[in-house]
């Protein structure tokens, strides 16, 4: 017996939004449907789409399963997911949220979160008229040919779901778990994704740090300089009965104006030199010189 939540129980037995949606033919309305999986293979969906066709949103949504219990209850969170949405947004929604809405899903039936995504993208697609000849085209390689998976539909559910082995792999979209003659191609595919995902995320912390160590321009120069004035500074010189304005910023010479107290105490040069200049030199550059106009 499976392990399910309270909530895949709940919409299996009451499952939400089950059946189709007729086209009648309404103006400014499409019906269409996408479908995965087939009934030889133990798993089939079929997604209904009703489509606001000026605003490109999801106004109803409907399915049509042939599968177990998750199966069902996947089907059903995916409409739940999906119905007000436009079609860009629609196309965000992951495996994982189908799974998380459910409250997760044992890794063995993974598979069927993720043929929800897949139904909605077949269904997006053909509403769109992008021949789905085409999209299989631009997937890559055959890896597993039991189950006529592709290289791409391997890489993606690997990082979306960031999986680390082959068994996993399996759950999740059925390749290798056939003859199991693929289960070296996807090991490597594995390492591939991995090792690529760790390059990516040294290319960020790279570009990050590239752009800490570029030159402020002026606009965000004078723009700290405000904000280490307003937050750090003036609270002080208000306190004791003055206080300080931004003038001008020329280069890394920051020229100001004491007002109140400041402007006839007779410090007024430590004013400048220790609440100033030594407040913006340590939040900002080390550079900056402050002077009074
Ligand atoms: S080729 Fe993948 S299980 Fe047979």
């Amino acid at each position: 017996m499976w392990d399910y939540t309270d909530k895949v129980m709940e919409l299996f037995y009451n499952p939400k939004n089950q059946g189709l949606l007729e086209d009648n033919q309404e103006p400014g309305i499409a019906v269409v449907f996408g479908e995965v999986g087939s009934i030889a293979c133990g798993d089939a969906l079929r997604l209904h789409l009703k489509i606001d066709v000026d605003n490109d949103k999801i106004l109803d949504a409907r399915f049509q399963t042939f599968g177990c219990t998750s199966a069902i209850a996947s089907s059903s969170a995916l409409t739940e997911l999906i119905k007000g949405l436009t079609l860009n947004a629609a196309l965000q929604v992951t495996n994982k949220d189908i799974a998380e809405y459910l409250g997760g899903l044992p890794e063995a039936k993974m598979h069927c979160s993720v043929m929800g995504q897949e139904a909605l993208e077949a269904a997006i697609f053909k509403y769109r008229g992008i021949p789905i000849a085409v999209h299989e085209e631009d997937e890559g390689a055959l890896i597993c040919s039991c189950f006529g998976i592709s290289e791409s539909k391997i890489r993606r559910v690997i990082q979306e779901n960031n999986l680390a082995t082959a068994e996993q792999v399996t759950s999740y979209v059925k390749a290798g778990g056939g003859c199991g003659s693929c289960l070296a191609n996807i090991d490597d595919l594995i390492a591939a994704v991995t090792k690529e995902s760790a390059l990516n995320i040294a290319t960020d912390i790279a570009t990050a740090q590239e752009q800490l160590q570029r030159p402020l321009t002026t606009v965000q120069k004078i723009a700290l300089i405000q904000k280490v004035l307003d937050e750090e500074v003036r609270p002080l010189l208000i306190a004791d009965g003055g206080d300080v304005e931004l003038y001008d910023v020329e280069g890394d010479r920051v020229q100001v104006a004491l007002q109140g107290a400041c402007g006839s105490c007779s410090s007024s040069t430590a004013t400048l030199k220790v609440a100033i200049e030594a407040k913006l030199q340590e939040r900002i550059s080390q550079k900056l010189l402050v002077e009074a106009v």
